[in-house]
């Protein structure tokens, strides 16, 4: 049998998730949204698109959670995007709502499932999943690494007219302004970033990553949506394939880094069941402050949301 992958929202993340993940040609999709006839069509388009493009898994649509039961991976992306101006905090209201309602749906109709989540802010959205599931925290996770690191990668295989393959990377702290990205543990084809790019360069790449969202949200007037669905979808393979990739991703520590009961991003094993493992990697005393100043971000954030629901 094959499995089965469900993507809550099927606006341009959620919609872009769902094609991907269908050229991966790895697991039934299914695609789930709110608003009437969306999903269906979005996901009768991608079907038809299956014969061209050379996939055969089936991509269905739902605006109930019926569908999506015993589903191995579900992607929640649902949630209002960032504006321009806006941070992804200012999210906080009303995304922790939509979140809380849409993963107990998940929790209750695939109980065995790993979940992804995608809505920001996102390290404070795995905070609402993690609650609203009632699943041990290995099993919900959050997508931010991937999509930092591939970001970071980016600018580095531009800044060098050299090809993104060969470039490794990557970014630690919460999905925010505040993230880390970590030039110590970023290479060209095995050789530190900082044997080929002067620290001038660095840093000016360093700043282009953590502003890397809101460049798109300023060019296109909403969210980015190719790199964060590129960057889900690596993530879903990892999980269905039990790749044990080691990226990074937004996790729930308990304890390594110093970090207790909050979410931010770290490097982990990421395989069949979710998280296998927290890589901890040794850190200067400049990258241990910003992590720190990095995880004291989210936990405002979680801060905020606990007063929110006390006031509701
Ligand atoms: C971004 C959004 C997905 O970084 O947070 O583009």
């Amino acid at each position: 049998m094959r499995s089965k992958v469900t993507v809550v929202g099927a606006g341009m993340v959620g919609a872009t998730t769902a094609q991907y993940l269908a050229q991966r040609n790895i697991a039934d999709v299914v695609l789930v949204d709110i608003v009437e006839n969306l999903p269906q069509g979005k996901a009768l388009d991608l079907a038809e698109a299956g014969p061209v493009i050379g996939y055969g898994v089936s991509v269905t649509g739902a605006n109930d959670y019926e569908a999506t039961a015993g589903s191995d991976v579900v992607v929640i992306t649902s949630g209002s995007p960032r504006k321009p101006g806006m941070s992804r905090d200012d999210l906080l209201r009303v995304n922790m709502n939509i979140v809380r309602s849409v993963t107990e749906q998940v929790a209750k109709h695939s109980p065995d499932c790993v979940i992804i989540v995608v809505t920001n802010p996102l390290d404070a959205m795995c905070h609402v999943a993690l609650q609203a599931s009632g699943f041990p925290a290995n099993r919900v996770l959050g997508q931010a690494g991937v999509l930092d690191s591939a970001r970071f990668r980016a600018f580095i295989a531009m800044e060098l007219d050299v090809s993104p393959k060969d470039v490794n990377a990557f970014v630690l702290g919460g999905h925010g302004d505040t993230m880390v990205p970590l030039t110590r543990y970023s290479s060209v084809g095995g050789i530190p970033i900082d044997q080929l790019i002067s620290a001038e360069r660095i840093a000016s790449i360093v700043q282009r990553t953590r502003d890397g969202g809101g460049e798109i949200v300023k060019l296109l007037g909403t969210s980015a949506y190719y790199a964060p669905a590129a960057s889900v979808v690596d993530m879903v393979e990892a999980v269905l394939l039990d790749q044990n990739r080691v990226i990074a991703c937004s996790a729930h520590l308990g304890g390594e880094f110093g970090l207790k009961d909050l979410y931010v991003g770290v490097p982990v094993k990421l395989g069949a069941g979710g998280i296998k493992s927290v890589i901890e990697i040794d850190l200067t005393d400049d990258e241990r402050s910003a992590l720190q100043h990095s995880a004291n971000a989210v936990t405002e954030l979680v801060a905020a949301m606990e007063r929110l629901q006390q006031e509701a």
